[in-house]
């Protein structure tokens, strides 16, 4: 595997493949790889025949006093999971190559990166669009996977790839979970053992609410404040817990049958996110 630093270098490698006639695809991570990034690469290598890994974890989209200094860096384990799976290369650029000294463009993708999470990190879902929309020029791959367990960051990323008329196909892979529910995060890393535990409560509520919609409820604001309160009970702090059209992420209405339940969730020092997604 290739372990590529610099914009310049990258550029040097995707030549080579384009002129080649290789099709590229790209994994967007912030690195602290766990099977669920593995799968994201394992699905790109089906998809084209040189994979980029990227591994930057990105300060525009973390806030004041959020985890950007804590975040979890582990580039030597991430380096050997990436070349057993025989991933292509890894790309891991620095910050001052990324944004230099001086940037000034950013991507807002307005209404959709103000819903549920960009409720809660005001500039987050712009930090993520700017430096992906980077990470698709820089590479200028002809596919990029990302994992569904981050619904929303891949609605905003596909709006901003319908907007802008990039040539790139998207491709969402499910979220991988623990045995016992709980959507593998980089951010698991943060919960206590007994933590864990608990924490699969999250996944196991989206459940119960899918399945109270399948059998018939549509009294969504009831099904939400019931779901907040087992959260809640249980030791979570709720930023939200909602039931939305899975198209636009709106509210849903009783008569929508594309569905998708958000939730986030706060657990000891841990924010986590997770959701459902499912047609009646
Ligand atoms: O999902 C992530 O890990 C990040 O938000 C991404 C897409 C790599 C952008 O920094």
């Amino acid at each position: 595997m290739q372990i590529i630093q610099t914009i310049a270098d990258l550029r040097q490698q995707t030549k080579t493949w384009r002129a080649a006639g290789k099709r590229i695809a790209l994994v967007p991570t912030m690195g602290n790889l766990h099977e669920g990034h593995l799968q994201l690469v394992r699905t790109a290598q089906q998809q084209a025949d040189c994979v980029i890994t990227s591994i930057f974890v990105n300060p525009t989209q973390f806030g004041v006093g959020e985890d950007f200094a804590a975040y979890p860096r582990t580039e030597l384990q991430d380096q050997a999971k990436l070349a057993i799976i025989r991933n292509d290369c890894l790309f891991m650029p620095s910050v001052e190559d990324m944004y230099g000294t001086n940037a000034h463009t950013q991507i807002s993708v307005s209404h959709l990166a103000s819903l549920h999470c960009g409720q809660f990190r005001p500039g987050h879902f712009d930090g993520v669009a700017t430096v992906v929309c980077k990470l698709f020029n820089i590479t200028q791959a002809d596919c990029a996977v990302f994992g569904l367990k981050d619904f929303q960051q891949f609605a905003v990323i596909k709006a901003m790839v319908d907007d802008l008329n990039m040539p790139i196909d998207l491709i969402g892979v499910d979220t991988v979970r623990e045995d016992n529910g709980l959507a593998l995060s980089s951010r698991n890393s943060y919960l206590r053992d007994t933590e864990k535990q608990t924490a699969a409560l999250l996944y196991q509520t989206l459940c119960q609410t899918r399945d109270a919609i399948i059998a018939g409820n549509r009294d969504y604001a009831a099904l939400e404040k019931q779901a907040v309160a087992n959260l809640s009970q249980a030791g979570f702090q709720s930023d939200y817990f909602h039931i939305c059209n899975s198209h636009n992420l709106q509210a849903a209405k009783p008569e929508d049958t594309a569905l998708v339940i958000l939730v986030a969730a706060r657990l000891g020092r841990a924010r986590l996110i997770d959701n459902v997604y499912f047609s009646l």
